[in-house]
């Protein structure tokens, strides 16, 4: 736990971000490290702009998450510059007068004009320039250099105390959503109201959530990224799958939980997959290979579905033939943080690939966990229709009670997902922390 304040925690973070900063620069021969906001983007043939988040390698540097039009401008050993641009403008509100912790560690230049940021660029020297192509400025085409990003891509995965004081706060938002969102499932809502209610209760808009939130009920639930939320309220309310976040200063919250109706069975295979998804949650320790903790969950998965009589093999041989990818036909989790799929979960520090298994194609995280990184563990078994036909046209068809398979299938899947910080000593699960602080 950081006993520093709000505002020493900050600065300690801007340090650690310095650090790396000059590191990288340092291994790709820059003199400066540049990083724009980005730009608004119209719709094609329009000008309504789409939902504008800055950069993530912008954003780790300071708590401006809205703010297009800015740059961070950094030379080792000077005061990071801020190109902020606060436009005069009636169409729209523009950003308030630079406030909080971080607004004394910047030399900070007012921009009337988005064009008026080159006139805070260095003069002379190599420039990293971090940026996509359309925020580029006359003489600044970004460069996003591959060693520079791959070094601070990889130390973003060390989260500072900072960082996790935020995050602890994104999960209390979430844990809040998620109360009222089950709450609006028995109390019969459409998939439309139960999200409004998770958004009013976890203090979001639908544009400024960190992802589209999950929220499916019944059969929807078999679809992994199910993108819908229906207005009509089913005939029956069976199942909710909700996978929902919510984010502080830029950082990020991934949450999924799964309820029942009081059907035995679909109880018994919730109850099952979290009592696994809680072994893998303690299983966060430094020095352990997230690809073994993702075998680990297959193996334990097999069990649920031989224990419950949904598939009747040996637990080895149905991770190994690959029946249990029928059912769980995604990784176990990522890395998070500024990004809910956070970068460099398979990189090594010189930016070479750490391999997934062979056959597990969908993993977003191969590296070995260590103090300060932050992982989801997100174990899920579902009853895909598409999957379903392949393993019942297959040769291992006859191992399945498919009158169960039938019967589960109207509930979806499950999904249960928290976010676990691996420590010097027994894993933090920030997820369930925030919702014990609620209960
Ligand atoms: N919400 C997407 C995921 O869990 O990875
Ligand atoms: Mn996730
Ligand atoms: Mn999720």
């Amino acid at each position: 736990m950081n006993s520093r304040s709000p505002a020493g925690a900050y600065a300690d973070h801007l340090a650690t971000v310095m650090r790396r900063a000059d590191v990288a620069l340092e291994r790709g021969g820059y003199d400066h490290l540049l990083i724009a906001s980005g730009i608004e983007k119209m719709r094609f043939l329009d000008d309504t702009p789409y939902p504008f988040k800055a950069s993530p390698p912008f954003k780790a540097w300071l708590p401006l998450t809205r703010h297009a039009h800015c740059w961070i401008a950094y030379t080792p050993d000077r005061k990071p510059v801020l190109a902020y641009y606060q436009p005069d403008d009636y169409w729209h509100v523009p950003p308030a007068a630079p406030a909080g912790a971080w607004v004394e560690h910047f030399d900070i230049r007012v921009l009337a004009d988005p064009a008026e940021a080159i006139d805070h660029m260095p003069a002379s020297g190599r420039a990293a320039i971090i940026a996509e192509r359309d925020a580029a400025l006359p003489g600044f085409e970004p460069n996003n250099p591959r060693v520079v990003l791959d070094y601070l891509h990889y130390h973003r995965a060390y989260k500072t105390p900072y960082e996790l004081g935020l995050m602890r706060r994104a999960q209390r938002k979430g844990a809040r959503g998620h109360v009222a969102a089950r709450q609006a499932f028995i109390g019969g809502g459409s998939e439309a109201q139960i999200n409004a209610l998770y958004l009013a209760a976890a203090g979001h808009s639908d544009s400024d959530v960190p992802y589209g939130n999950i929220v499916a009920l019944n059969e929807n639930g078999a679809t992994l990224h199910y993108q819908y939320k229906a207005m009509a309220r089913p005939a029956e309310h069976r199942s909710l799958l909700i996978d929902a976040g919510a984010e502080v200063d830029g950082y990020a919250c991934d949450i999924t939980r799964t309820w029942g109706n009081g059907d035995a069975d679909f109880s018994a295979l919730v109850a099952a997959v979290e009592h696994e998804q809680q072994g893998l949650c303690s299983m966060v320790r430094a020095g352990v290979d997230y690809r073994d903790l993702h075998l680990a969950c297959h193996r334990r998965l097999a069990g649920v579905l031989r224990e419950l009589g949904i598939v009747d093999m040996d637990a080895a041989s149905m991770v190994e033939t690959g029946v249990t990818s029928t059912f769980f036909p995604h990784g176990l989790g990522h890395p998070i943080g500024l990004q809910v799929h956070d970068v460099a979960g398979f990189s090594d520090e010189q930016g070479g690939l750490i391999p997934r298994p062979e056959g597990h194609p969908y993993l977003r995280m191969t590296r070995t966990l260590e103090p300060g990184m932050v992982v989801t563990i997100e174990p899920g078994l579902y009853f895909i229709p598409t999957l379903l036909s392949k393993l019942w046209g297959g040769p291992h068809a006859d191992a399945v009670d498919w009158a169960k398979v039938e019967h589960l299938a109207k509930f979806g899947g499950v999904r249960i997902e928290d976010e676990v910080h691996c420590t010097d000593d027994d894993p933090e699960n920030l997820t369930r922390d925030a919702f014990a602080e609620l209960a």
